[in-house]
C-alpha cells in the first residue's frame, strides 16, 4: 500500500474485527425525526436553538452502551464526535456549540471513549465536513438555508478557508487529545455545482496532519481527494461483491447501515429490520470480505431505545454461539462456490469454512466441488455433528441425493435448529 500519495493506516486489525457500532447521537436526538431534520425542515439557527438549550441526556450511561456493543459481538465503534447540524461531543476549545456548555454540562466524547475503550473496543470518530452552524460555512444546495435568499444575499461573503481552518484545529483536538484513535470517518464532499469538496475543506493539509498525529489511523474515502482513503464505505447496500481497487485487488470495505431508516434517534421510523436480515446483511458482507458497521441513535435522554437494544441483544445471542464465523473471517478462497440461499464465510488460519444457510432446505445440502476437502462438519451453535456423502461415479444416473461428481452432500435435521441462522463449520483438510 506504499504508493498511497497520502500515507496509509493500519488496516490489520479491521479485517479482522469484522464488526462495529456506529452512534448517531447530537441535538437532532431529540427533534426524533432524522439527524437531517435541519435540512429537511430548513430550519435557521435561531429555531433550532431550542434543542441546544433543552439537551439534557441524563440517563447517558456510555458503559451501558459499550456492553450492550460488546456483547452484540461488536469490536469497534464509530461515534458522531460532530454531525452536520455542527454540535460538538467534546469540550472544544474552537467553539461553544458544545456539550459543556448545555445544562448537561459533561464532556460526553471522553466518557464514551472511556467506557468503549474499558469493554476492549477499539475507537472511530467521525466527523462532519458539513456544518450547518458554522458562522463561515458558505450557504449550498445542502444548507437548511438554501432557499432563503435574502439570507445567502447577506452571507454571501462567508469564508470558507476560516472554516477549514476550525475543522483543522478541531480534528487536531480530537487527534491528540484523546488517546490512540482508531478510524477516523469524514463525511461528506460533494463537489461541484453548488456544493463542497478538497479545495474547500483543504483535504490535502487536513489529511497530512492526521498521518502525522495518528500514524495508524485508518481514514475514511470521503474528503475527496484521490488515493487518501484507507477504506471504502458503501452506505446502506449490500454490494454485489466486495468493491476493488484501482489496481484491482480486494479493497478494505466496511458498509454503514442502520437498524432503522435513520441513522439519528426517530421515534415514528418504522422500518426496523428483524435480527435475522440485519445477521445476514453482515454475514453476506463478510464472506464478500467487508466490514459491517451498524449504527444506533441513541434518544435524547441518552439512552439506546427498546428497540435498537432488543435487536443488539438477538445479534448478540447469535454472535455467542457464531461469532467464530464472523471474527477472523473472510470470503472463501478462489474457487468455493456456496449454493444457493447460503453464503461461505472463511478463516484462513483455522483453515475452517462456514455455511451459512439463510434458507433453510430440505434434509439436504449439496456442496460444490466439496468431494474430499472436508475432515469433520459440525453444527457451529450447539457443536453437533454433520454426516455427510459424496457422489460415487456410478450413481451418476441414479437417483440419490449427491448426484453430481464432486459434490459434498451435507444432511441435516427436517426441522430448523433453534438459532436465527443456521451455521455448519467444515474443517478442511490440509
Ligand atoms: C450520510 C448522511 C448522514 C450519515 C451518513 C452515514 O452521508 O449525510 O446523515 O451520517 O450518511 O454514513
Amino acid at each position: 500500500m506504499s504508493d498511497k500519495p497520502y500515507g496509509s493506516g493500519d488496516t490489520s486489525w479491521f479485517v479482522k474485527d469484522r464488526f462495529g457500532m456506529f452512534i448517531h447521537w447530537g441535538l437532532y436526538a431529540q427533534a426524533a425525526r432524522h439527524e437531517w431534520v435541519k435540512n429537511r425542515e430548513r430550519i435557521a439557527d435561531e429555531d433550532y436553538q431550542k434543542y441546544f438549550e433543552t439537551f439534557h441526556p441524563d440517563l447517558y450511561d456510555p458503559k451501558a452502551w459499550a456492553r450492550l456493543a460488546r456483547q452484540a459481538g461488536m469490536k469497534y465503534f464509530v461515534i458522531t464526535t460532530k454531525h452536520h447540524e455542527g454540535f460538538c461531543l467534546w469540550d472544544s476549545d474552537y467553539t461553544d456549540y458544545k456539550a459543556t456548555k448545555t445544562s448537561i454540562g459533561r464532556d460526553l466524547l471522553h466518557e464514551m471513549v472511556d467506557a468503549f475503550r474499558a469493554e476492549g473496543l477499539k475507537v472511530g470518530f467521525y466527523y462532519s465536513l458539513i456544518d450547518w452552524h458554522h458562522p463561515e460555512f458558505p450557504v449550498d444546495k445542502h444548507h437548511p438555508q438554501r432557499g432563503d435568499q435574502a439570507f445567502r444575499e447577506a452571507t454571501k461573503d462567508r469564508d470558507v478557508s476560516v472554516y477549514a481552518e476550525y475543522m483543522r484545529n478541531q480534528v487536531r483536538e480530537l487527534m491528540t487529545d484523546f488517546g490512540k484513535i482508531d478510524i477516523l470517518w469524514f463525511d461528506f464532499s460533494y463537489p461541484g455545482e453548488d456544493g463542497k469538496g478538497k479545495d474547500d475543506w483543504e483535504s490535502e493539509k487536513l489529511i497530512k496532519m492526521i498521518r502525522e498525529l495518528q500514524p495508524d489511523i485508518m481514514v475514511d474515502n470521503r474528503l475527496d481527494l484521490v488515493g487518501s482513503g484507507d477504506f471504502v464505505t458503501p452506505e446502506q447496500f449490500q454490494p454485489r461483491e466486495g468493491p476493488r481497487n484501482e489496481d484491482g485487488s480486494p479493497a478494505v470495505w466496511e458498509a454503514c447501515q442502520t437498524l432503522s431508516g435513520s441513522w439519528g434517534y426517530h421515534r415514528d421510523e418504522m422500518t426496523w429490520k428483524s435480527v435475522e436480515q440485519v445477521l445476514g446483511m453482515l454475514i453476506d458482507g463478510v464472506s464478500k470480505g467487508g466490514n459491517m458497521l451498524m449504527n444506533v441513535g441513541p434518544t435524547g435522554r441518552g439512552e439506546i431505545d427498546y428497540r435498537a437494544q432488543a435487536s443488539l441483544e438477538g445479534i448478540g445471542a447469535w454472535m455467542k454461539y457464531n461469532g467464530r464465523s464472523i471474527h477472523g473471517c473472510g470470503a472463501a478462497p478462489e474457487g468455493f462456490e456456496a449454493p444457493v440461499d447460503c453464503r461461505y464465510t472463511y478463516n484462513a488460519e483455522s483453515n475452517r469454512l462456514y455455511l451459512h444457510i439463510l434458507a433453510w432446505p430440505f434434509k439436504a445440502i449439496h456442496l460444490s466441488q466439496m468431494a474430499g476437502k472436508v475432515k469433520y462438519a459440525q453444527l457451529l451453535h450447539d457443536a453437533s455433528e454433520v454426516r455427510y456423502r459424496s457422489a460415487k461415479p456410478q450413481e451418476h444416473s441414479a437417483l440419490t441425493d449427491a448426484q453430481v461428481a464432486g459434490d459434498l452432500t451435507l444432511q441435516l435435521p427436517v426441522v430448523k435448529p433453534n438459532i436465527e441462522i443456521v451455521t455448519v463449520e467444515l474443517f478442511l483438510n490440509d
